[in-house]
Formats: structure tokens, C-alpha cells, sequence
């Protein structure tokens, strides 16, 4: 049987703070995402979610518990194993994008393949492709610079799954966009994210939007329940 594609098991997270003092972020948070399940993640500022995402993808370690990817144990692999691990196996969209404003919108979408790699031939074809695919064929050669909000976060999309992600984290991927602009974005990750077959989380506060996931979990101080 295939190993979901993200699983949590009884997982903790605690930052340590000033004088000895810290905050559990994480309270032995379980949970499991098969391949191509797409799950909204909500709650309050400050009730662990990023945290949730940054575990997710190997970039923190849990203080407690397991956090598994494609089946495997993050913990017990070196550094160098983990950064291939999210390299290959992840990607991720953020609330500010995070392009290079310089770049043209096609060497944004090349970035993961500069660093890991690959037949860039292949890749530069895909990523066209999939700028085609959220129509943004005609603005290949367009510094990112000179994009709207909407536009900079479908080319951080093509991005994301440059390299075929088996799993999508997003966080807040629309609270930097007004409501339409964000609506059209959201589709269009979900929809990519089913045609490629990947699993998805996203982090939103929107209630219409958490709808348009196969499931929603909630975040409260760090206990997860289902929303
Ligand atoms: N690097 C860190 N060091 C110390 N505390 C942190 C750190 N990151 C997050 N926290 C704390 O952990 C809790 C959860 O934060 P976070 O996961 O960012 O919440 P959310 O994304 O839901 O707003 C908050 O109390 C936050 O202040
Ligand atoms: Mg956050």
C-alpha cells in the first residue's frame, strides 16, 4: 500500500523562550494526508499553523512525536537527506510570493530547477506549460517586478510544482490578495493540485475558502480537531 503523503504522529512542537521560558506551539497533533487530498487548515493567529507547515516540510523538527514524508521518518534522516527530501518531494507557497523581482516570470518558475537541477529543457518546457496553464503564456519574458498580486502568486504557483511535489504546503497563500483575486488563486491551486496528483494543506481564514477543501482542520492553541 502506498504511504500517505504526510503524516503527523503525536507530534509537539515547543519554541524555547527568554529566562527558561517556552511556548508549545504544536500539543501532540496526529494526522494523515494521502495522496492528492486536499486539506484547508484554520485558526487564530498564534494557534501553531505555520509551525504545522514549517514541520511539514522538514524545515523544523518536532520537540516530540513524528513527522513522516513519502513514508519517511524526518527525524531519522541526516540534514542533507532532509533538504533532498523537501527539495524533491515538496512544494511551497507563501502569503508574500517570494519571487525574485528581477527575474522574468519564466526564470521564477526555473528557480527549483537552477538549484536541484534536472533536464532543463524538459523543465523550461513544463514550466511554460504551466504558465500556460494559468494564463500567464503572454508574460513570460516580463520581469515579476512589473506583476499584480494575483499574477505574482500563480507564477509562485507554477513554481511550487515545478518538480512534481507529491505534497503542496500553503501558507495563507491568499491573505495578500483582495477576495476575488484570492477566490481565482485558490482555484486554480486546488485545481493544479488535483490534476497533478498532489496533496495539499493550506493555511486560510476564510470560510469559503476552507469549504473548498476534501476536509478541514482546525488549530486551537495547538490541538488540532476537525472543523
Ligand atoms: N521561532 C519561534 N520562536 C518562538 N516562538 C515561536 C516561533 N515560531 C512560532 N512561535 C510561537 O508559536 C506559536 C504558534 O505560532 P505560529 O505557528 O506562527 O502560529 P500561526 O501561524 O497559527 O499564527 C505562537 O505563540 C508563536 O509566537
Ligand atoms: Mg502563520
Amino acid at each position: 500500500m502506498e504511504p500517505e503523503v504526510l503524516a503527523f504522529r503525536d507530534v509537539t512542537k515547543r519554541y524555547p523562550l527568554a529566562a527558561g521560558a517556552e511556548v508549545e506551539a504544536l500539543r501532540g497533533v496526529s494526522l494523515d494526508v494521502p495522496a492528492g487530498r486536499a486539506v484547508a487548515l484554520i485558526g487564530r493567529s498564534g494557534s501553531g499553523k505555520s509551525t504545522f507547515l514549517h514541520l511539514a516540510a522538514g524545515i523544523d523538527a518536532p520537540t516530540r512525536g513524528a513527522v513522516r514524508l513519502m513514508g519517511r521518518d524526518l527525524g531519522q534522516l541526516s540534514d542533507r537527506e532532509r533538504t533532498l527530501a523537501r527539495r524533491d518531494g515538496v512544494g511551497l507557497v507563501f502569503q508574500f510570493f517570494h519571487l525574485l523581482p528581477h527575474l522574468t516570470v519564466l526564470d521564477n518558475v526555473l528557480v527549483p530547477a537552477l538549484i536541484g537541477g534536472g533536464d532543463l529543457a524538459a523543465l523550461r518546457a513544463r514550466a511554460g506549460a504551466l504558465l500556460a496553464r494559468v494564463g500567464l503564456s503572454g508574460r513570460l519574458a516580463q520581469p515579476a517586478q512589473q506583476l499584480s498580486g494575483g499574477e505574482m502568486q500563480r507564477v509562485a504557483l507554477c513554481r511550487a510544482l515545478l518538480r512534481r511535489p507529491r505534497l503542496l504546503l500553503a501558507d495563507e497563500p491568499t491573505g495578500n490578495l483582495d477576495e476575488a483575486t484570492g477566490q481565482v488563486v485558490m482555484e486554480l491551486l486546488l485545481g493544479l493540485a488535483r490534476e497533478e496528483g498532489s496533496a495539499l494543506v493550506y493555511v486560510t481564514h476564510s470560510r469559503e475558502l476552507a469549504a473548498l477543501a476534501d476536509e478541514t482542520w482546525r488549530l486551537h492553541s495547538g490541538l488540532l480537531e476537525r472543523a
